[in-house]
């Protein structure tokens, strides 16, 4: 049977998924976004030009590749208009699925209204409207792509919307669009994007019945999904695994290799436990060393030590076949490199991530450090400190690295 392969973040997200799928969709018809929306960040780098994605799936760089958007997917219409503009005759290279619901402009004020209220309890969104967009398709009151089949009928649902929720707009001193201007907005997107709107489950279906080669794309990571990350502050869609299915139509039965994304460190932006977060020098110049910026918000990340404990959760919530290791000449001249192989809270040991992740310390194993992996694109060409830390991390995760990636470009990959 015909299966899809799966990419997903395994720590609290930009871990070089981007590159990852970019590289592998060389081999890959197809390559479609599940969850999440313009709140993901995928940096690619071809030929030494930077490509910044944020709702196109990484394929969109392998011109023989069909791209698809799927149902879970939260689209910000404009957002994904500006992106389509990078590239040309998108037409029968991307599809959108009908049932993915609209990230509309409201949705992002109440956002960032919200998250400003919070104060110090702020979540740290990229203030995007994810959350605001994914509440409105829970609540059963979002708006579909599709739905710019018919404006006059999604206008008026619009401006239900507003009238139901004007005491919150009011409060948050919102103003939000009138229905005019609602219907100028969307008769832009109908024109833009009614031509890529599909029933996209089919098409995989039948993609899929005709053997083709399919790659689907994870935005964010495993520690930031709604159900199993550091709740409250994660993101709003399923990042796990298991969000591939729900998000595009498929059943476990259609996923094949599942490969988890992890940075030889670790990162996270916006607020939330991070155990091994190196708060000195160390730190600071992994995130000089690994340009660890934003690539929506371009807020600076946290940076810290590669977490084990959090890895091995991963691996086992999304079933990871592999690791793809990211980032490894970000360690490059570290004389010692940290690793985090248990916790401790109150006289406690753990060896497995536990639920509650506050004030708890991490315990961690020092390995000697190396000069240069840069660029090497051989196994034999590592140096020996760097293929002792790979192997700590296998063990210490309990999962085999099959892919390690010494540079932003394609080609700075080794794979095993
Ligand atoms: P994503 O959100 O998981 O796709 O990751 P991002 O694109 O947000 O962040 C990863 C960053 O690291 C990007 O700027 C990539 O170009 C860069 N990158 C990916 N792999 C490597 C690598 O092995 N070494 C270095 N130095 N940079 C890398
Ligand atoms: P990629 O796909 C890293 C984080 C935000 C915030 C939390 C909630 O590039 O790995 P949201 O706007 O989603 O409501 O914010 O989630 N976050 C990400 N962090 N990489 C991402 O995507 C992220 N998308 C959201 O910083 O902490
Ligand atoms: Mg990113």
């Amino acid at each position: 049977m015909n299966r899809a392969d799966l990419i997903v973040g395994a720590q609290w997200g930009d871990e070089g998924k981007g590159k990852i799928v970019d590289m592998m969709a060389q081999s890959y018809d197809v390559v479609c976004r599940y969850q999440g929306g313009h709140n993901a960040g995928h940096t690619i780098v071809v030929d030494g030009r930077k490509y910044a994605l944020h709702l196109i799936p990484s394929g969109v760089l392998n011109p023989k590749a069909v791209n698809i958007i799927g149902n879970g997917v939260v689209v910000a219409p404009n957002a994904l208009i500006e992106e389509m503009k990078q590239f040309k005759n998108m037409e029968k290279r991307l599809f959108i699925s009908d049932k993915a619901h609209m990230v509309l402009d409201f949705h992002s004020a109440i956002d960032l209204a919200k998250e400003k209220l919070r104060g110090k309890n702020a979540i740290g969104t990229t203030g995007m409207g994810i959350g605001p967009a994914y509440a409105s398709k829970i609540e059963r009151v979002g708006f579909r792509l599709g739905e710019i089949r018919n404006i006059p009928k999604l206008v008026d649902s619009v401006m239900e919307y507003f009238r139901v929720n004007r005491v919150i707009f009011k409060a948050l001193d919102i103003k939000h669009a009138s229905k005019e201007e609602l219907t100028a907005e969307f008769e832009e997107y109908a024109k833009e994007l009614l031509p890529f709107l599909t029933n996209t489950t089919a098409l995989l279906w039948k993609y899929i019945d005709e053997g083709k080669n399919i790659l689907l794309e994870g935005a964010q990571g495993a520690l930031l999904d709604i159900d199993h990350g550091t709740y409250p502050f994660v993101t709003s869609s399923n990042t796990v695994a298991a969000g591939a299915c729900t998000g595009l139509g498929l059943s476990p039965k259609d996923i094949g290799k599942v490969t988890g994304i992890v940075k030889a460190y670790c990162t996270r932006v916006g607020n939330g436990p991070f155990p091994t977060e190196d708060f000195g020098e160390e730190g600071k110049l992994l995130r000089a060393n690994g340009y660890e910026f934003g690539t929506t918000t371009g807020r600076p990340r946290r940076c810290g030590w590669f977490d084990a404990l959090a890895c091995q959760y991963a691996a086992r919530i999304n079933g990871c076949d592999e690791l793809a290791l990211m980032k490894l000449d970000v360690l490059d001249g570290f004389k010692k490199i940290k690793i985090c192989i248990a916790y401790e809270k109150d006289g406690k040991r753990y060896t497995t991530l536990p639920e509650n992740l506050d004030d708890i310390k991490p315990i961690y194993e020092e390995l000697d450090g190396w000069e240069s992996v840069k660029g090497v694109r051989e196994f034999d060409k590592l140096p020996k400190n760097a293929k002792a830390y790979i192997k700590k991390i296998e063990e210490s995760a309990k999962t085999k690295v099959g892919i390690i990636s010494t540079g932003a470009e394609r080609m700075d990959t080794i794979i095993l």
